[in-house]
This record gives C-alpha cells, structure tokens and sequence, in this order.
C-alpha cells in the first residue's frame, strides 16, 4: 500500500471510530424533546408517600396535563429506607412506602405514564435519609430496572469528592448493563459545567444550583442556563432546574415568563407543584400547548438571548419550519415599557415578512409585519410570539 493510502485508511478508521463512540456513548434513543413530567421535590420535599404519589398520578391525568405532554411522574429525595438490606438493596420506605416501590411504579404505568425515581452520586442523598448508590451502581440500577423505572434523577451530595466527570459516567454504565432504557437526568449543579460533557453521559443536566419559587431565583437560574444554550440538543438538554409555577411564591405574570423562558430554553418541564390541588390559573399556563409546542419543538434548538437594555430584554431561537420564537421580558418592576425587536436581532432576513402569532393570547395579528415590532410589555412580564415567514 502506498504512504498515502495508508494515511486515508487511518483517517477513515479514526472517523467510523470518533461517529461509533458519538453514537454509542449514550444513544439511549431517550429525550429528543425536553422530558415533561412531575416531581415531588419543589412541593413536597421530603413528605412523600405512596399514596400521594397514586394521587398525583391520577390527577396528572385527570387534569389533562397528561394528555398535553406530562407523562413522567417522578419520586425525588426521601422514598427508600436509611440502610440497604443485608444484600446491601434499596427498599422503599417501609412507613411511607409499605407495598414497595415496584407496586408504585406498576401502578403509574397502568395509568399510561412513567415513573422516575432519585439517587445520589454519593454515599447518602442530599437529604441524608437515605443510601446514595456510590459504589452500588450496578446493583441500584439492576433494582431499578426490575422495579420498571423509567427515569433516574441522580444527585450529587456525599460524595468521595472525586470529580462529577468521572462519577457520573459509572451511573451511565449501569444503566446501559440494568436491562432497561432509563432516562438519566444529572444534577450536578453545573459544578463541572456539565453541558461540555454531557450529552456522552446524560439526557439532561442541572446547569445550576436549586430554584427557588422566587421572581430573582427564577432568573438568576435562567441567565446562568443561557449560557450554555449551543450545547443543548435533542438527546440531551440544559436544565435550569424543575418549575415552580403553582407554587404560589409568584404572580401570575412572573410564573407566565418563567414557562415561557423555560419552555424556549427547551429545559426540561417538570412541574414542582401539588397538581392534586392546582389552582386554574396555574392549570392554564402548564397546560397552554402552544408555549409547550414551542419547548417540544423537533428542531430542538435553544433560543438565547440576543439583546439587552436595562431590564429589557429580547430572547429568540429558531423553530422548524423556518419559524421563529421571540420573547420580550421587562425584568424591572416599575412601569410598562416599550421593548423592540428588529429582524437582524432574531436572524430574520431583511426584508422578509412574517405573521405575528402572541401564543398566551392565542391572538395572531391581521397584519404581517417587517423590519421590527415594538410591544408594551408590563413589569415582571413576558410577551412569547411566534414568527411565521410569510
Ligand atoms: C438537591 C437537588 C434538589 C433535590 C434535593 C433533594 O438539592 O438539587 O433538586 O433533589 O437535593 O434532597
């Protein structure tokens, strides 16, 4: 063989590896949209029980958010007894979890939906009440998939101090042997900036620390996830944390723009609260299709954001079909201000036209407009258009 055909054979053998290991490192075929579901935690921290949780299922159904796109009901901290058994398994709480955790999770599935549960990279869970999977992976994931989980949040509290890059592939690993597909969602707490690494490890990743039902911590959450929006992708997404909406820490405004952001920033969306008792209004802005049609887009790309003034802000990103998101957020709380989008802001081309369609007043404007549009935005508050070229 020539010196040159030896060089393209080593090229394309360097090539077919570096596609099989991008493929083969997760390719769990999980999350090409943002997962949609509950968790326990935001709500109920540590006060759970399996009656709650067949209460939550039913009413995740009967409430339709279901049937918009809910589907994951997800037990957080506090499920599993302090200590492993002599075999060193967990066991559901034997108090809070008498008929077990596999009861539970057959019982969410026979009502159409998944079932999630929670561990911890480390000795103990965050919580301290009980064991975290360190050292135990395979076994833990063995458990959980003959339970049938379908989705694992694994946290990051009691560790040996390693680092979260080498820690949280061994979960990878032993999901991958459990037998079962499960959704890996990591919780870091963007400590290593997980979203350079983890699309090869996770379906989703905390980029940040805990949300707090609070207008600044919602923000504060958001600003640090855009950050890091060009790593998101469809198989492996940005999580600024799960939501709050319903909670009550919030306006009805303030909870609009936080969906909004989330739902744009294709976070994953996992409502925080007690949907048994959802209040109408809280029921209206999880349940609004067209906002989660933007968050469950194929495209699956993150908007940004691409322009600030103050307190005013525009955020945009690409949609499929050449469609386009914008958000336009008055973070101050004084004053309805005016807020201008022009086209370069949102990649529009010069000169194009498009139809305006405001997606909570479900409202699509007679005329198509070019160049830019300015819009009254009220304090705490949002506006989320979509663009459709014309
Ligand atoms: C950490 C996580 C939270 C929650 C708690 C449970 O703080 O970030 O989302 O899971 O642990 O103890």
């Amino acid at each position: 063989m020539e010196k040159k055909q030896v060089l393209q054979c080593v090229v394309l053998f360097v090539c077919i590896s570096a596609s099989w290991i991008r493929v083969e490192s997760l390719g769990n075929g999980l999350g090409l949209t943002p997962q949609m579901g509950w968790n326990s935690w935001n709500h109920f921290g540590c006060n759970i029980n399996e009656k709650l949780i067949r209460q939550t299922a039913d009413a995740l159904v009967s409430s339709g958010l279901a049937n918009v796109g809910y589907k994951y009901i997800n037990i957080d901290d506090c499920w599993a007894n302090y200590n492993r058994d002599k075999w060193g398994n967990l066991h559901g709480n034997d108090a809070t979890f008498p008929s077990g955790i596999k009861a539970l999770a057959d019982y969410v599935h026979s009502k159409g939906l998944k079932f999630g549960i929670y561990s911890s990279a480390g000795t103990r869970t965050c919580s301290g009440r009980m064991p975290g999977s360190l050292g135990y992976e395979k076994q833990d994931a063995k458990t959980f998939a003959s339970w049938g989980v379908d989705y694992l949040k694994y946290d990051n509290c009691n560790t040996d101090g390693s680092a979260e890059k080498q820690r949280f592939p061994v979960m990878t690993q032993a999901l991958r042997a459990s037998g079962r597909n499960i959704f890996y969602s990591m919780c870091e707490w963007g400590y290593q900036e997980p979203a350079k690494w983890g699309a090869e490890v996770g379906n989703s990743w905390r980029t940040t620390t805990d949300i707090k039902d609070t207008w600044s911590s919602m923000l504060f959450n958001i600003d640090i996830n855009d950050g890091y929006a060009k790593y998101a992708r469809p198989g492996g997404w940005n999580d600024p944390d799960m939501l709050e909406v319903g909670n009550g820490g919030m306006s009805y405004n303030e909870y609009v723009a936080h969906f909004s952001l989330w739902a744009i920033s294709k976070a994953p969306l996992i409502i925080g609260c007690d949907v048994i008792n959802l209040n109408k209004e809280a029921h209206s802005i999880l349940a609004n299709k067209e906002v989660i049609a933007i968050n469950q887009d194929s495209l699956g790309v993150q908007a940004n954001k691409v322009k600030k003034y103050g307190d005013l802000e525009v955020w945009a990103g690409p949609l499929s079909g050449g469609r386009k998101v914008v958000l336009l957020l008055n973070r101050g709380n004084q004053g309805t201000k005016l807020i201008t989008f022009n086209w370069a802001d949102v990649g529009n081309p010069p000169n194009s036209a498009a139809t305006l369609r405001d997606v909570w007043l479900h409202y699509t404007y007679k005329k198509t407009i070019r160049h830019k549009l300015t819009v009254k935005v009220a304090p705490h508050s949002c506006r989320l258009f979509v663009l459709q070229p014309v």
